[in-house]
């Protein structure tokens, strides 16, 4: 079973997919910066853990003025990270440990380096070198003003004004993100064929499938309207616009030419469940990341909306839900579940937030059964599996991250999340590099009980949690297959319980006082001790209830949905 679901065609379907920041990773060369060689050493790490696919954020080459999501060529690998010849080899170490690879294409922009913008720049005004992308004369008698007052997705401006050779301001030009990360026109055919050749370019290489950012946002309305006060749907000027499937289903496509089939991953940030769903029509992608789950509090009726609702929608379109903690963007779980407001809101970010990381640890734990156990696909950032914390005390002369600048310093930004990772030993940089070298960004000094090595070492440990919940995952029907169905007559206030197929079932307690299980044969991991056989607060078990004779005994279902 665990054979075949890792090598048929649906792997995608349940794989868990850790995701790889590679700045941060491991470093090899000792220069500072996770690379391609460190991942190669650290193969063997991630098939104890139990993934069944990595996703790599941009390893291109990168001026990085956004991580690498500000992309020069699609083609070569960032120097700090390694070559194109290291990235082939990894692909094959790692599909040899029976690990796949997804890569990240980022199709909105590209960096203000790529040749296509330069070339653009140099031709001036009414080129075709132009056209791939979005300049436009300003408004006013003057052309001074910006042609329209969108917001950027990190703060400020959405459109920065070019000055020609002879130093005289000239047309503006479009980006969603910063001005070192030009949007494309999407309506342009050598847009969409450019791109469809670098996805050929990586499933040449091996790779499983695609990680596509920023997906809801390629397409612009070419009048270039105001944003309305409340857009309907398809009616939002650079979101979610209608014509943005049809570039999916040509790349569903291309995926689909591959033998097997490569898969086809959205970061698709929409509020509305219906819209969402139609980005994983079966000509589509096959999955998107669940942000909905993700951004939602530590709180049972809340969490339990998002799972049905999730669950509803992706019915709709027979696709499997995906299950997402954090990742590169977003604040760490043990924090963000330490707080008093533990939902996720980009805008909501600031300094100096209370926090208690001991009541955050034990929920992200929880959290870990929890989402461990839900029908679909997994996602695990990096480093999360260490339960490690958002660094929030670092340097402000060493932060890199656009969204603190543009925000006016005012948002942390998303470096308290990058911190490079804690592998071995007592002090900075833990093992993260062979030499003593500071790595990219510095390291807490209190974090060696944090590392892979001595958290290996301790069967109580999140790292230690995750190994077990993988492997149980891996190996069981009733997680692989089967199909939820809520315990409502076992559920008190503020509990979570649910089946998983006819015998497994996961019991969350995110109320203020201890609460009694439902029957069972055996406790298959908890995600802290159980008191007097009770359930403690933010503590989550996975059972095995009792075979089907003594059914009699076992809790009431509700009909599945
Ligand atoms: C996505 C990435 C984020 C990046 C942005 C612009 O949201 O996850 O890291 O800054 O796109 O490319």
């Amino acid at each position: 079973m665990a054979e075949q679901g890792r090598h048929d065609d649906a792997w995608w379907r349940t794989a868990v997919i850790y995701q790889v920041y590679v700045r941060s990773f491991a470093d090899a060369d000792g220069d500072g910066t996770g690379d391609l060689a460190g991942v190669r050493a650290r193969l063997p790490y991630l098939r104890d853990l139990g993934v069944d696919a990595l996703w790599f954020t941009p390893w291109y080459r990168s001026p990085m003025a956004d991580g690498g999501y500000d992309v020069a060529d699609y083609r070569t690998i960032d120097p700090a990270f390694g070559t194109l010849a290291e990235a082939e080899r990894l692909v094959q170490d790692a599909l040899a440990l029976g690990i796949r690879t997804i890569v990240d294409v980022v199709p909105n922009h590209v960096s203000d380096q790529h040749p296509w913008f330069q070339a653009a720049l140099a031709a001036g005004p009414g080129s075709p070198e132009r056209e791939r992308f979005w300049f436009h004369p300003g408004r006013g008698p003057q052309g001074d003003e910006m042609p329209t007052r969108w917001e950027s997705s990190f703060a400020g401006p959405t459109w920065t004004r070019t000055t020609g050779p002879d130093g005289a301001p000239g047309e503006w030009y479009l980006h969603l993100f910063t001005p070192e990360q030009p949007d494309l026109n999407w309506d342009h055919p050598e847009v969409r064929a450019e791109h469809e050749d670098i996805l050929r370019f990586w499933f040449d290489r091996g790779v499983a499938g695609i990680r596509i950012d920023s997906a809801a946002l390629l397409v612009k309305d070419p009048a270039l309207p105001e944003v309305p006060d409340r857009p309907g749907p398809g009616e939002h000027p650079h979101m979610d616009r209608d014509a943005l499937h049809d570039v999916y289903r040509s790349w569903r496509r291309v995926a689909d030419a591959y033998d097997p089939p490569r898969v086809l991953v959205g970061e698709v940030w929409l509020a509305d469940a219906a819209r969402f769903a139609q980005y994983l029509r079966p000509d589509e992608m096959h999955t998107a990341f669940n942000f909905d789950f993700m951004a939602r509090p530590w709180d049972a009726k809340e969490l339990r909306e998002s799972v049905e609702t999730t669950l509803e929608a992706h019915r709709s379109v027979d696709a499997p839900a995906t299950w997402v903690l954090s990742n590169h963007d977003v604040t760490r779980p043990v924090t963000r579940y330490g707080r008093a407001d533990s939902s996720f809101d980009f805008a909501a970010k600031r300094f100096g937030t209370p926090t208690d990381l001991a009541v955050g640890r034990r929920r992200a734990r929880a959290a870990a059964v929890l989402t461990a156990a839900l029908p679909g696909c997994l996602y695990v950032y990096q480093g999360d599996e260490l339960g490690l914390p958002e660094v929030e005390d670092l340097p402000l002369d060493r932060l890199q991250d656009p969204m603190h600048f543009r925000s006016g310093g005012v948002d942390p930004g998303r470096d308290g999340c990058r911190v490079p990772l804690p592998w071995s030993g007592d002090a900075p940089p833990y093992g993260f590099s062979p030499t003593a070298r500071e790595p990219w960004l510095p390291q807490p000094r209190d974090w060696a009980d944090l590392t892979a090595e001595h958290q290996a070492q301790d069967p109580g440990s999140m790292l230690s949690l995750y190994r077990t919940l993988l492997a149980l995952r891996r190996d069981d029907p009733d997680l692989r297959t089967g199909a939820l169905r809520w315990l409502d007559a076992d559920a008190h206030d503020g509990v979570l319980a649910f089946m998983r197929g006819d015998g497994l079932a996961c019991v969350v307690n995110l109320s203020p006082a201890p609460v009694p299980l439902p029957a069972h044969d055996a406790v298959l991991v908890a995600s802290g001790e159980l008191v007097d056989g009770l359930l403690p607060t933010d503590t989550a078990v996975w059972l095995r209830l009792p075979a089907a004779p003594a059914a009699t005994s076992r809790p009431t279902p509700t009909p599945p949905e």
